[in-house]
């Protein structure tokens, strides 16, 4: 461990899941006090109004042909900034702490010895949810929730075991779910899970052009050849629980919905 003292100083900062007036204050005073920000792709670039004028703007998230920054370099970025006695905004779409890798990175700043604070965010699984209607629990529906990934970025396949996620929780927040859904629709209902539980995905939650995807594990596991139509593509986060069924009731934000199910499909 290298405790070098520095008058610099990181931080991990929730940028919410998409409307830039999820951002809470804490995040927007860090980010108006920060010399650099450091910023991943689900960052809504809105939120980068708030720096002061003649902040430095790093973008590391995806890049179009060239490779994506590993996190080695990102952790290292963070480091010498800090080092060099700047204040650091390190951005993360919704919650750092959820599958946002801002574990690994506050470890590292820790190892460094770097003075750093997180300011958590509102994170796309609770949002998302939130701007489809879909509230997590509910006396009626479901008194428990649990976020899953569906993808896990060091293999092709998630590593969880969907047999036993079946029974996890009332409600599944599945995130990084767009080309994983169908193959984790099927094993929920092999570990158990009824065919007929609602699921939602939702894609670009909380923007204006959110898109809601609805109908059963079964619409999704059937392998009918009408399904190759459905294109869900990242972002996009699933909601697997009897939560679903309030959607329409309390469907208050303008979105497009589109039904599941190879009948609806071949009549898009
Ligand atoms: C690397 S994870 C980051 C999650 C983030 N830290 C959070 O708390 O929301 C990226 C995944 O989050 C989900 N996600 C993030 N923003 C989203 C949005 N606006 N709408 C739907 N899903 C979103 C998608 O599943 C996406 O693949």
């Amino acid at each position: 461990m290298n405790n070098t003292s520095t008058n610099g100083k990181v931080y991990l900062i929730g940028a919410g899941p998409g409307e830039a007036k999820l951002l809470t204050i804490k995040a927007a005073e860090a980010i108006a006090a920060s010399d650099v920000l450091v910023y991943d792709y689900l960052v809504n670039p809105e939120v980068l109004a708030y720096s002061r004028r003649g902040a430095e703007l790093v973008y590391v998230g995806k890049r179009a042909a060239a490779p994506s920054i590993s996190q080695a370099e990102i952790n290292h970025l963070l480091i010498e900034r800090a080092r060099q006695g700047q204040i650091v905004a390190r951005l993360k779409g919704g919650d750092p702490f959820i599958f946002g890798r801002g574990g690994e990175e506050a470890e590292a700043l820790v190892e460094a010895g770097i003075e750093w604070q997180v300011i958590p965010g509102i994170s796309a699984g609770v949002a998302a949810a939130a701007y489809a209607g879909i509230p997590l629990t509910h006396r009626g529906y479901a008194s428990s929730v649990a976020f899953i990934t569906g993808h896990d970025s060091r293999k092709s396949r998630s590593d969880v075991d969907w047999h036993q996620a079946a029974h996890f929780a009332d409600t599944l927040v599945i995130f990084m779910c767009a080309e994983t859904i169908r193959d984790i629709a099927r094993a929920l209902i092999e570990g158990g899970r009824k065919s007929s539980t609602p699921i939602a995905i939702i894609r670009w939650g909380t923007y204006e052009d959110q898109q809601v995807f609805a109908g059963t594990l079964e619409d999704l596991a059937d392998e009918n050849e009408a399904h190759e139509t459905l294109d869900i593509r990242p972002p996009a986060i699933a909601i697997v629980g009897e939560v679903v069924l309030l959607k329409d009731k309390l469907n208050w934000f303008k979105h497009q919905a589109f039904e599941l199910g190879a009948h609806a499909l071949l009549n898009r």
